[in-house]
C-alpha cells in the first residue's frame, strides 16, 4: 500500500522555463490545469527551473522566463486559493529526492529516453558537450512528482515516457524499501495532445526551437498569431480532410481549432472546402483563446509583488507537503535520521 495522501486526488505538473510558453503548452497542459484540475483535486503546478539548466543557458534569461512562466500560469487562470503555484528551486525536497531516484534508476533506462536521444546529438552537433544533467533529468522529474504523492500528472503526449519511467521508479523503490510512493499516471487532453509546429508539422511546437515562424507564443500579438496561422504549411491536396499520418499540416490545424473552439477535428474537416477558410477560422479561434490570457498577463506584470507573494506562499505549502514523504524515503533507504 502506498503512503496515505488523504482522501483527495492529488495532481502535480510543471512547465520548464526554457523559452516563452507556446500554444502547445497551453492546449496540451496549462488550460486543463486551470479549467479542470485545480477544481477537482489538490493540485500543485510548478515552474521547474532546475530543468532549464540541462542545456546551455543564460542565467538572466532563465530568471526572466521563470517569472514570466509563473505570471502566465496565473494569467491562464490558476487560482492560488484553489491550487499551489510555486518555483521548483524554492523547495529543496526536489533535489533531495532526485538523488534517491538516481540511485533507483539505471543508466540504460535514462539513455532510452526519447528526449535525451534527440537532444544529446543536437547539443553535440552545436559543438557543445552534453551536460550530465540532460541524461539524469528524468530522475529529477520523477522526484518532482513522487515527492507530492501525486496520483495524476496532466501533461501533453511528449511527456508520457517520463511519467512511465516515474511509475517504474516508484514501483521499484516501493518493492525494495517498502511502501513510500504513490504510483502516478499521466493524463492527457482529449484533443491537441501534441500540437505541431505550423511550419514543420512533423515536429512538435516547442518553446526552445530556434525557428519561430511556426510557433505561436501565448504573448504573441493578435496580428502575429494571424500571420503565423495563415502561413502554416499544409499540403498539395486541395480538399480539407483529417488524416494525421498522411496530411499532418492540415490535421494539426484541425486539432488546434478543436482545441480552441471545441468540436471533433474529423467532423470539423467536413465543414471546410478550402484551406483559406479553415486557416481564417483557426487564426480567430487562437486569437480569442489567447486574448484573456494576454490581458490578464498585462495586469499581473504591473503587480510583481502579488506574483512574488503567491510564489512564496506556494513554496511554503509545497515544502510542507513534500517534506514528510522525502524524509520517509531517506529513512527507508537506510540514511541515518538527523537527531
Ligand atoms: P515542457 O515545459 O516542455 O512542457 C510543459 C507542458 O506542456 C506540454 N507540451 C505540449 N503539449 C501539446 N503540444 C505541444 N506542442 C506541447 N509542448 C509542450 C508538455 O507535455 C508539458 O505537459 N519535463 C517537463 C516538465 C516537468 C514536469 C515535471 C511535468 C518537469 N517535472 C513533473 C510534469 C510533472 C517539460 O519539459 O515540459
Amino acid at each position: 500500500m502506498a503512503m496515505a495522501t488523504g482522501a483527495r486526488t492529488r495532481i502535480f505538473s510543471g512547465v520548464k522555463p526554457t523559452g516563452h510558453l507556446t500554444l502547445g503548452n497551453y492546449l496540451g497542459a496549462v488550460r486543463r490545469w486551470a479549467g479542470e484540475d485545480q477544481h477537482r483535486a489538490e493540485a500543485l503546478f510548478c515552474v521547474v527551473d532546475l530543468h532549464a539548466l540541462t542545456v546551455e543557458h543564460d542565467p538572466a534569461r532563465v530568471r526572466r522566463l521563470s517569472r514570466q512562466a509563473a505570471t502566465l500560469l496565473l494569467a491562464s487562470g490558476l487560482d492560488p486559493e484553489l491550487c499551489t503555484v510555486f518555483v521548483q528551486s524554492h523547495v529543496d525536497e526536489h533535489l533531495r529526492l532526485s538523488y534517491l531516484m538516481e540511485c533507483t534508476a539505471s543508466d540504460g533506462e535514462m539513455r532510452r529516453m526519447i528526449q535525451y536521444k534527440e537532444k544529446a546529438p543536437a547539443e553535440r552537433a552545436r559543438g557543445g558537450s552534453v551536460r550530465l544533467s540532460l541524461l539524469t533529468y528524468p530522475a529529477l522529474m520523477a522526484a518532482d512528482i513522487l515527492a507530492y504523492g501525486a496520483h495524476e500528472v496532466p501533461v501533453g503526449e511528449d511527456q508520457t515516457q517520463h511519467v512511465e519511467l516515474t511509475r517504474d521508479l516508484a514501483v521499484r523503490f516501493n518493492q525494495r524499501y517498502g511502501a513510500t510512493f504513490v504510483v502516478p499516471k499521466a493524463t492527457q487532453p482529449v484533443v491537441a495532445t501534441r500540437v505541431m509546429d505550423l511550419q514543420d508539422p512533423a515536429s512538435k511546437m516547442g518553446k526552445s526551437h530556434a525557428r519561430t515562424a511556426g510557433i505561436v507564443y501565448l504573448l504573441d500579438e493578435p496580428e502575429v498569431v494571424r500571420k503565423k496561422v495563415l502561413r502554416a504549411v499544409t499540403d498539395a491536396e486541395p480538399d480539407v480532410a483529417y488524416e494525421p499520418e498522411r496530411r499532418p499540416g492540415v490535421a494539426n490545424l484541425l486539432n488546434v481549432l478543436a482545441g480552441c473552439a471545441g468540436g471533433d477535428p474529423r467532423r470539423l474537416a467536413e465543414e471546410y472546402d478550402s484551406y483559406g477558410a479553415l486557416k481564417k477560422d483557426v487564426a480567430e479561434a487562437v486569437v480569442e483563446t489567447l486574448r484573456p490570457v494576454r490581458e490578464r498577463h498585462a495586469e499581473l506584470v504591473a503587480e510583481p509583488s502579488y506574483v512574488d507573494a503567491v510564489l512564496r506562499r506556494g513554496a511554503e505549502r509545497a515544502r510542507a507537503l513534500a517534506r514528510p514523504r522525502v524524509d520517509a524515503a531517506f529513512e527507508a533507504v537506510g540514511l541515518l535520521p538527523a537527531g
